[in-house]
């Protein structure tokens, strides 16, 4: 049978790589996988830190286990140019930062100990995508992902695809297309088993096919009772694959879900379900750790945009992410578009021959997840090119037929070769660009971008960003704007049945490059922040699930008389998905107030806004008058739900330490995010508490990052990593005027 280990421990780290050395081990740094090689700073740093060579070392020790049969080391992904060597000898080479590769190491294996060497290259290489150009985020340096070792029989199974060609149907089939590897042609006659499992365990269906070829389909009809996998009930089968051939056994696992995904005319449909699609793009970075972030990082931002934002879909912008992010996608029934790397820029001939190899890795790594529903098949924002096009759609569809394919522009007119027109859409913002006059446009017409008289199917891609930067604790007005700006777009999206749906730039802030972002290394286009702390704007699209999932409750204020421009707080924006609200301001008597369906007619959950049609100016008053506590309080089906004190005379009253989770798993290298917040009496944040906090751990982890931070709007954000041995981690923050706080974790 297979053996599939991890493979991340134990790795010798250096800066620097010389060829003639790639036989003997080195003096270097002992680390453990994901990597990132450069540890940069929050932000002024010189990205370049990164951009060089680097090598990585590992010694295998012969194991009689690996007699007779195919030993591999499999890296999900390393940045951006591999090289692997095995005891001096060069194995295999990958240009491509985001999808695995194999090293076979069978024929060079000797007894004893073997030296696996890796060469890593930072550089933004201009032969590899997405290089060449320009690019708005960082590509950052190191094996980045996890490593596996894996040890199988001669002939063994190299990849399944499944399909569900009548999802609908009473009764199901499940299609799965078994293709066998026989590197060293020992011929693959044998017999492959496939079974289905439900999510209990029990088997649901199975079958078998004699297998001569280097594939083998094996179909599996009537399937009874199945159910479909669903953004509300997501769910999932197994299906197994045994080959059996003289050589040996081999065994492979794979997930699917039975589901339809279809954009058309008329919107997006998942099951035959309209649905609108409202999501947001996301990276794959991470203050300081880079793209080095493990499995629990990656699931927590898929928890994120759907249990928090209440997204239905995300866009992987603008490269293929971990397996461990599309897996929990799968899981909890998140939406997933995938594109190839790239941005903007498009190389020469080679370039585009890697690009197209992008686009089948991509797919093959990636065919069975149901959450995936479309294929972005064009470098992100580049200009037309029929021919390069025109071929990573044919093979986007030749391997995958089952999936729609989509390439995301930013011109108008562009040649339609995918199946969906996939547009970003910046026209809302654009009034205030020098020397337009124009009207405010929220998004264009259909017609205008695809340069078509007739309808195609059609989604927005990106919109915002760039267009309006806002910093988690800018003004509250320009945070009011900001939010205001991504709830027009959701309801013209929204209200538009042509249009599939959205997914608005970005989830949260990243580190980019000098040519880009606010001249500090950030582009500050996230509703949250980069350690996926939220800004209003993310309550735009939490409050837009329905308060059964979570009842949202968010003025967009900070609560003080002079903060805005003249004074006041209104126009004051209430998110909410309650029915109504009711604001008492002081002693004054409260006042009910009802979501704006007028502004927003087609969000399922418009937010409330307070302005002089609801108040009085003397209420709220003005400039001089005295400051007052408000209260809001929303309610459902006419119950009160939530209520919020804003305090007019904000204290300084609590450190909170909020971590995602306590415990911990040793010797994985597991890391947990921790915020920090300085909270008011009312349990508010404080939204201009900039000051200092100490953090210090003891136990057998680290923290990221520094050891004094400083506060940044009342939040500061670090992350936990454990180390090798179990035990107890006790994390302590300082900051004057709190109390200490400390929190403990637990490593098993
Ligand atoms: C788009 C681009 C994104 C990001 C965004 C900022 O043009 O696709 O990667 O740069 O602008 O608004």
């Amino acid at each position: 049978m297979r053996r599939y280990e991890n493979f991340n421990s134990g790795w010798i780290f250096k800066a620097g790589f010389e060829k003639d050395q790639a036989g003997s081990l080195q003096s270097g740094e002992t680390v453990r996988l994901p990597h990132t090689a450069v540890e940069l700073p929050y932000n002024y740093f010189d990205e370049t830190e990164y951009q060089k060579a680097f090598t990585y070392q590992k010694v295998i020790a012969y194991e009689p286990g690996f007699d007779g049969r195919e030993v591999s080391v499999v890296f999900d992904a390393a940045m951006a140019d591999a090289v692997v060597y095995l005891n001096g000898v060069e194995i295999i080479a990958h240009k491509d930062g985001y999808t695995p590769f194999e090293a076979r190491l069978t024929p060079h294996l000797k007894a004893g100990d073997n030296l696996l060497t890796v060469k890593i290259d930072g550089s933004e290489n201009p032969e590899i995508p997405p290089f060449g150009g320009q690019i708005d985020y960082l590509t950052y340096a190191g094996i980045y992902r996890d490593v596996w070792l894996k040890v199988t029989s001669p002939v063994s199974i190299a990849n399944v695809k499944i399909e569900t060609p009548d999802a609908l149907a009473d009764e199901k089939t499940v299609r799965a297309k078994v293709f066998i590897a026989d590197p060293t042609g020992k011929g693959t006659s044998g017999t492959v088993r496939v079974t289905v499992r439900d999510e209990s365990g029990l088997d649901v269906a199975s079958g078998e096919a004699n297998v001569s070829d280097s594939t083998v389909t094996v179909e599996l009809s009537g399937i009874r009772e199945a159910q479909l996998w669903d953004i509300d009930d997501p769910v999932l089968y197994t299906l197994a694959v045994e080959l059996q051939t003289s050589h040996g056994k081999d065994h492979v696992e794979s997930r699917f879900g039975f589901r339809t995904a279809e954009y058309t005319v008329d919107g997006f449909f998942l099951n035959g379900r309209n649905l609108k699609l409202r999501g947001l793009n996301r990276h794959q970075a991470w203050p300081h750790l880079g793209y080095a972030m493990g499995r629990r990082g990656q699931e927590k931002d898929a928890d994120i945009l759907k249990f928090d934002l209440r997204c239905n879909i995300v866009r992987t912008s603008h490269y293929p992410q971990s397996k461990w992010f599309l897996d929990r996608c799968d899981e909890i029934g998140l939406l997933v578009f995938e594109e190839i790397p790239g941005w903007q820029h498009i190389g020469g001939k080679a370039w585009q021959q890697e690009s197209i190899e992008n686009v089948r890795r991509m797919i093959e790594r990636d065919w069975n997840h149901p959450s995936i529903i479309i294929w972005g098949v064009r470098i992100n924002e580049s200009q037309d090119n029929h021919d390069f096009y025109a071929e990573t759609n044919r093979v986007a569809r030749e391997l995958d037929s089952t999936r729609q394919t989509g390439g995301v522009r930013f011109i108008t007119d562009s040649e339609l070769l995918e199946d969906v027109y996939t547009m970003n859409d910046f026209i809302l913002g654009q009034e205030e660009m020098p020397g337009r006059n124009r009207e405010r446009v929220v998004l264009r017409p259909q017609s205008e971008t695809t340069g078509l008289k007739h309808k195609v199917p059609y989604m927005i891609t990106e919109y915002n960003g760039h267009m309006y930067p806002t910093k988690r604790f800018d003004q509250e007005q320009r945070q009011a704007e900001h939010v205001t700006r991504h709830l027009l777009i959701l309801n013209a999206a929204a209200g538009d049945p042509s249009i599939s749906g959205s997914t608005g730039w970005c989830m949260y802030d990243y580190n980019t490059h000098r040519d880009f972002g606010s001249g500090d290394r950030i582009c500050y286009h996230g509703v949250l922040d980069m350690y996926r702390e939220p800004k209003f704007a993310a309550y735009a699209y939490a409050s837009q699930g329905d308060a059964d999932g979570g009842v949202v409750l968010q003025p967009v204020t900070f609560w003080a008389r002079g903060e805005r421009n003249i004074g006041g707080v209104l126009p004051l924006i209430v998110l909410t998905n309650c029915d109504y609200i009711e604001l008492k301001f002081g002693d004054y008597a409260p006042k009910r107030i009802y979501p704006d369906k007028e502004t927003y007619p087609h969000l399922p959950h418009p937010p409330v806004v307070i302005d002089l049609r609801t108040v009085t100016p003397e209420e709220f008053g003005s400039w001089g008058r005295l400051w007052r506590d408000g209260v809001i309080t929303g309610f459902v089906d006419g119950e009160a739900v939530k209520t919020m004190t804003l305090h007019a005379d904000p204290e300084p009253t609590t450190l909170q330490i909020a971590p995602d989770a306590t415990d911990l798993v040793a010797g994985e290298k597991d890391c947990v995010r921790v915020i920090l917040r300085a909270l008011d009496q009312g349990g508010n944040i404080l939204p201009f508490f900039d000051d200092p906090v100490a953090v210090s751990l003891e136990g057998p982890g680290r923290i990221v990052g520094p050891e004094l931070i400083s506060f940044k709007g009342g939040a500061a954000g670090l992350y936990i990593e454990a180390g090798d041995e179990k035990g107890t981690l006790t994390l302590k923050a300082s900051c004057r005027p709190f109390a200490d706080q400390t929190v403990t974790f637990t490593l098993t």
